[in-house]
């Protein structure tokens, strides 16, 4: 059954590809509004520290696994520690975190289509800012139009995948991640005309700390996790397809850089635009729906913005949910000897099905009681399981996993192979035996209620 593993065709269209995976809604959706809640300028270089100081030895030591085994998360887990080995669990539960991101992942992403749409027919034309305002709710309750677009983009996401890694993933990756680059610098460019950029500068630049909690601090650092794509075992099976040439350490700092300039651009892109109208920052995650749509209203070129803004978004979705399915794909492949077509239309179709309470959940129609028991709405109640539970456990097995348990020559000699940072060996040794362990840790004892950090640093 050994089919020849398929491997990417250059260095930079793994790059491209894990920049693409990395850069998302995370980068576009979560962080500005995660930002604008946490009071700006300390939350921002918090965020960066754990980009660098947790998500990158993480992200490779993800690659250094997938890279020694050349096999997906599970398959590469039971290799490292023998068959019967619990180490195993690892690998389910990053296939389990995919799965469920994937499951609501695409429904955003199909908002992003539907807004698209909306911005070529000049939607807020005419319109007041509470009618403008109003399509969203209107958007997130209708469930029939909430299907049509999840199944649309899962539509579009297997049809990369089908195509394999070079010819899928890495010719679209070639195409797109340059592409909303190009949008997303337009855009900023754009901000950084409006009168309201100083204050946004301001607001994102300059650490502020008193506005900074410990309990922003452990958001940061959940964020910094999904924002990177770590815990998923995807950049780990990315990382099966690399070859022995490339440069695990150098590349991972490549692809992270990538993602926190995204993150920041962005960041340039909007705040400018609410605080020119007087906005307050915390608007929370209607940011980029709600508030975004009114304030381009006022703008001159309504129709170039928002339609550009719309489909930025939609590309970064597109090269992270084609990360997703990968993942899902190529573990079924090879755990279950499937072909490659034959696994993405069955995962596509399983992730439709399983998206299908997050697409209708605030329509009323399915799980009508689910906010009244869980005090969320189906889809905030599984986004927040990944992001306080799976996501960390999974890093920390992940860390603790090749800190401590791989075989240390073959981790070792993964590290080293094709680099020319063999120095940092030991300091990646630390930082992922240490340091990420300890982090993630005090992220889990947050969310157990076990330790309140904010009443630790005495601050309320
Ligand atoms: N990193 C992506 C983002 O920021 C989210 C994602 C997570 C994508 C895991 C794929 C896998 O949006």
């Amino acid at each position: 059954m050994s089919r020849q593993r398929e491997h990417w065709g250059s260095r930079l269209g793994f790059i491209l590809a894990a920049a693409g995976s990395a850069i998302g809604l995370g980068s576009l959706w979560k962080f500005p509004y995660i930002t604008g809640q946490n009071g700006g300028g300390a939350f921002v270089l918090i965020y960066l520290l754990c980009m660098l100081l947790v998500c990158f030895p993480l992200f490779i030591g993800e690659l250094v696994i997938g890279r020694a085994t050349a096999k997906t998360p599970v398959a590469a887990f039971s290799i490292l520690s023998g068959k019967h080995s619990s180490w195993k669990g690892a690998g389910w539960l990053a296939i389990g975190a995919t799965l469920i991101v994937f499951s609501y992942y695409a429904v955003v992403a199909g908002w992003a289509l539907n807004y698209t749409l909306l911005s070529l027919s000049q939607f807020t034309k005419g319109r007041t800012p509470e009618e403008i305002a109003s399509v969203f709710t209107l958007l997130a309750s209708s469930g029939s139009i909430n299907v049509l677009w999840q199944a649309l983009f899962l539509l579009l996401t297997a049809g990369v995948v089908y195509g394999g890694v070079r010819e899928g993933i890495e010719r679209w990756a070639k195409i797109l991640t340059p592409a909303l680059f190009l949008i997303l610098i337009a855009l900023a460019i754009y901000s950084m005309t409006l009168p309201g950029f100083k204050e946004a500068a301001r607001f994102l630049f300059v650490p502020d700390t008193a506005r900074l909690t410990a309990h922003g601090i452990l958001e940061a650092l959940g964020l910094s996790f999904f924002t990177a794509s770590l815990g998923f075992g995807i950049i780990l099976t990315y990382g099966s397809y690399m070859r022995p040439i490339d440069d695990i350490p150098k590349t991972s700092l490549i692809v992270l850089l990538m993602t926190l300039a995204v993150a920041l651009i962005a960041g340039i892109m909007i705040f400018p635009i609410i605080f020119s109208f007087g906005f307050e920052p915390q608007a929370g995650p209607g940011l980029v729906f709600i508030t975004l749509p009114i304030l381009f209203a006022k703008l001159p070129g309504t129709l170039v913005l928002s339609t550009a803004f719309f489909l930025l978004l939609v590309f970064t979705a597109l090269t992270s949910t084609v990360s997703l399915l990968e993942n899902l794909s190529a573990s079924c492949m090879e755990l279950f000897s499937w072909p490659r077509h034959r696994s993405v239309w069955i995962v596509t179709l399983l992730v439709f099905i399983m998206g299908l309470p997050s697409s209708l959940a605030a329509s009323g129609k399915l799980f009508s009681a689910w906010p009244a028991m869980f005090g969320a709405d189906f889809f905030v109640t599984i986004s927040s399981l990944v992001d306080r539970w799976f996501l960390p456990i999974s890093g920390l097995l992940i860390s603790l996993f090749v800190g401590w348990a791989m075989p240390k020559e073959m981790r070792d000699a993964e590290f080293l192979k094709g680099t020319t940072w063999g120095r940092f060996l030991k300091p990646w040794l630390f930082l992922i035996r240490w340091l990420v362990p300890a982090m993630i840790l005090l992220l889990i004892f947050q969310a157990t209620g076990m330790i309140d950090v904010d009443a630790l640093f005495n601050r309320s």
